[in-house]
């Protein structure tokens, strides 16, 4: 494995992927940040050695390599995800393409489900923590040496600076920002009732299905991580209601200017 994600990083500094500072991961309905990119290259997925190919309408499955906010930025425009059959090591795969390539900064980002009452359709959260309920682990087999530790210390999963820095950046703009726990499962069913309800017993504040895998892998490698949700629908006693993709698309759409107006000030300061 180790000498396949080389020869992606290699093939992709190659191509003019120079000395990138940050990765980012867009989630579904957030690829207007795409915008806001000076892009210098755009290689859809199967064109990279290696890389698994994303099927999920919404996620078009392009690498973008480009300047945000005066910053060299490697950025997944679509995700894997476990549910669509990828094994973690897939699924992951391109976090550990972008350390190969220098990366020690990661932003994820995702739509996911609230269960915290006092949020609402449209709300950004950040994610101060995280609940890993995927019936996989990322790191589970052999452990590779060269990317990290047998055993990863997770005490500080979502990096406190960059959080103080998206919280203050939040202030300034007088725009309100949520924060809270998210927790991982595998989907791809939206929860019921009752689950929303365990998540929320379990302590989480916000339900996926996707982010907690790249991040344990970042954190793996020594990565500084830091993720944005975005609440589409809500998993509240009382407030729940049908959910589709589409449903959470149009939600996620819905918050694109503030994510952008925030991401590309966080960049910025980073
Ligand atoms: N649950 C899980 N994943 C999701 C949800 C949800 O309610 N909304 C968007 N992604």
């Amino acid at each position: 494995m180790y000498e396949k994600i080389k020869e992606t990083a290699r093939f992709l500094m190659d191509i003019g992927l120079e000395k990138p500072e940050i990765g980012i991961v867009l989630g579904t309905g957030l690829g207007g940040i795409v915008k806001m990119i000076k892009i210098e290259k755009k290689i859809p997925y199967h064109d990279i050695p290696n890389f698994p190919v994303s099927t999920v309408s919404g996620h078009s499955g392009t690498l973008i390599y480009g300047e945000l906010a005066g910053k060299k930025v490697v950025v997944m425009q679509g995700r894997f995800h476990y549910y669509e059959g990828w094994e973690m090591s897939e699924v992951t795969f391109p976090i550990r393409v972008m350390k190969l390539l220098g990366i020690e900064k990661l932003m994820v980002s995702n739509a996911c489900g609230g269960v915290n009452p006092e949020f609402k359709v449209g709300d950004v959260m950040i994610i101060t923590d995280h609940i890993n309920m995927m019936p996989e682990h990322p790191l589970r087999g052999e452990n590779e040496e060269r990317f990290g530790p047998r055993f990863v210390d997770m005490h500080e999963p979502y990096s406190l600076k960059m959080v103080r820095l998206m919280r203050s950046i939040a202030i300034e703009n007088k725009l309100d920002i949520k924060e809270g726990v998210y927790l991982a499962l595998q989907g791809p069913t939206f929860e019921t009732p009752a689950e929303y309800r365990m998540v929320k017993l379990m302590g989480a504040d916000a339900v996926g299905m996707s982010t907690v895998p790249e991040v344990i892998v970042a954190k793996h490698m020594g990565m500084e991580c830091f993720g944005l949700s975005v609440i589409t629908d809500l998993g509240i006693e009382g407030k729940i209601e049908e959910v589709s993709h589409e449903a959470v698309q149009i939600a996620a759409k819905s918050s694109e200017n503030m994510i952008s107006k925030l991401v590309e000030e966080f960049i910025g300061r980073l």
